[in-house]
C-alpha cells in the first residue's frame, strides 16, 4: 500500500510537470502501460493473500483511475496551448503583397474616362448621382415628354422587361427622378449604363452615358454653351471651340446638337494635304445632344417648385464610351467590352 502511494505521488508530479503532449504519452506508457508497475500489481492481485486482495486491488484501481483522469486533463490543456502557439506562429498577414507582388492592374478605360468627366463637372459645381438601369417606362419616356404611342419611342430600340418596365435607353430618366426629390436649384450629372437593341462598330447593346441637368433662376442657352465649352477644353485641350446646331429632342426646347472643334486637325479639316479622317474633313466632331428643358417636363415635377415661369434650365447627354473613343483614337466600340488585355493595357 505504501508503494502504491509513493508511485501515485511520483506519477502525479511527473504528469504535472510534463511540457508536451508527447511527454505525456510517454508517461502514460510508463505508469499505465502493459509493463507498468501498477499494471503488474493489478495483474498480480490473485497471488496475494486473500485478505489483502480486496484493499490492495481497490487502492491500485483508485490510483489508475486518478492517473488516467489527470493524464486526460493535462493532455487537453497542453494540446490547447500548443494549438494556440501554433496559430500564433503560423499567422499569415493576407494583406501583405504577394511575393513577387503581382501587378495591381488599373481601371478600365471607360471607368477612367467616366471619372475624368465627373471630375470636370464637379469642378463646375455639379453633383454626381446615379439611377436604376431597370427603369419604368414612365421615367424613360413619359416624363421626358414622350407619351405612350408617341413615334419618338420607336427612335430607340428598347429592351422591354414587361409592358411598362424597360432597360433604360438613356440616362435622361434621372432628370425627372432627381427633380422629384430635390427642389430647384439643381445641378447634377448622371453617369451610367444604358441599353439599346443595336450592334455594330459604333453601337453595342450596352453602353455608357453621362447626363447633365442644371435648373435655376435665369439659366440660358449661353450657360449651356459655357459649361460645354469648359468641358470640351478640359477634356480635349484648351484650344477647343464648341458649335451649337439646332436639333430635335422631345424633352428640350430648343434642342441643340453640340460639336467640338476637331483636336486631330485643329479644326481645319486637313492634315497636310489629306482630309482629316476623324472629322471627315469638316473640322468639327459631334459630341452630344442637349437643349433647354421643355416646360412639359417641369409639368411632372411642378409640386417640387419647378415652375417654368420662375426657373429655367438646360440638359445634355453624351456617350462616355464615345468620348473615350475620340480621345484615344479607338476605331471600334466593341473593343471596349471584349476585355482583351492587349487592348485594355494600352490605356
Ligand atoms: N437622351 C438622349 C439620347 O440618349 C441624349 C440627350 C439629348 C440628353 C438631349 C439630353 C438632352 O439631356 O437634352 O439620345
Amino acid at each position: 500500500m505504501a508503494d502504491l502511494q509513493a508511485l501515485r505521488e511520483e506519477a502525479e508530479s511527473a504528469i504535472a510537470s510534463a511540457g508536451s503532449a508527447a511527454e505525456l504519452e510517454e508517461l502514460r506508457v510508463r505508469y499505465l502501460g502493459r509493463k507498468a508497475e501498477l499494471t503488474q500489481t493489478l495483474r498480480g492481485i490473485g497471488e496475494l493473500a486473500p485478505e489483502e486482495r480486496g484493499p490492495v486491488g481497490k487502492a491500485a484501481n483508485a490510483v489508475r483511475v486518478a492517473l488516467e483522469a489527470q493524464l486526460t486533463q493535462r493532455t487537453q490543456e497542453l494540446e490547447a496551448s500548443e494549438l494556440d502557439s501554433r496559430l500564433a506562429a503560423d499567422r499569415i498577414d493576407v494583406t501583405l503583397p504577394g511575393d513577387p507582388p503581382s501587378p495591381a492592374g488599373h481601371l478600365h478605360i471607360v471607368s477612367q474616362t467616366r471619372r475624368e468627366m465627373e471630375d470636370i463637372f464637379i469642378g463646375l459645381g455639379f453633383n454626381v448621382v446615379e439611377g436604376p438601369e431597370v427603369e419604368f417606362d414612365h421615367y424613360n419616356f413619359t416624363t421626358l415628354n414622350i407619351p405612350p404611342n408617341h413615334p419618338a419611342r420607336a427612335l430607340q430600340d428598347t429592351f422591354y422587361l414587361s409592358p411598362d418596365v424597360v432597360l433604360r435607353t438613356h440616362t435622361s430618366p434621372m432628370q425627372t427622378r432627381s427633380m422629384e426629390v430635390k427642389a430647384p436649384p439643381i445641378y447634377i450629372v448622371v453617369p451610367g449604363r444604358v441599353y439599346r437593341r443595336d450592334s455594330d462598330a459604333s453601337h453595342t447593346p450596352m453602353f455608357h452615358q453621362l447626363e447633365g441637368l442644371a435648373v435655376d433662376e435665369s439659366i440660358t442657352l449661353a450657360d449651356l454653351r459655357g459649361v460645354l465649352l469648359e468641358f470640351a477644353r478640359a477634356m480635349f485641350g484648351p484650344e477647343r471651340e464648341v458649335r451649337l446646331r439646332s436639333g430635335y429632342f422631345p424633352f428640350t426646347e430648343p434642342s441643340v446638337e453640340v460639336d467640338i472643334s476637331c483636336f486631330n486637325c485643329g479644326g481645319s479639316g486637313w492634315i497636310g494635304s489629306q482630309r482629316d479622317s476623324l472629322c471627315k474633313g469638316s473640322g468639327w466632331i459631334e459630341i452630344l445632344g442637349s437643349g433647354m428643358v421643355d416646360p412639359n417636363v417641369y409639368g411632372f415635377v411642378s409640386e417640387m417648385g419647378y415652375d417654368p415661369e420662375k426657373v429655367s434650365g438646360f440638359a445634355f447627354g453624351m456617350g462616355i464610351d464615345r468620348i473615350a473613343m475620340l480621345k484615344y483614337g479607338i476605331p471600334d466600340l466593341r473593343l471596349m467590352f471584349e476585355n482583351d488585355l492587349r487592348f485594355l493595357e494600352q490605356f
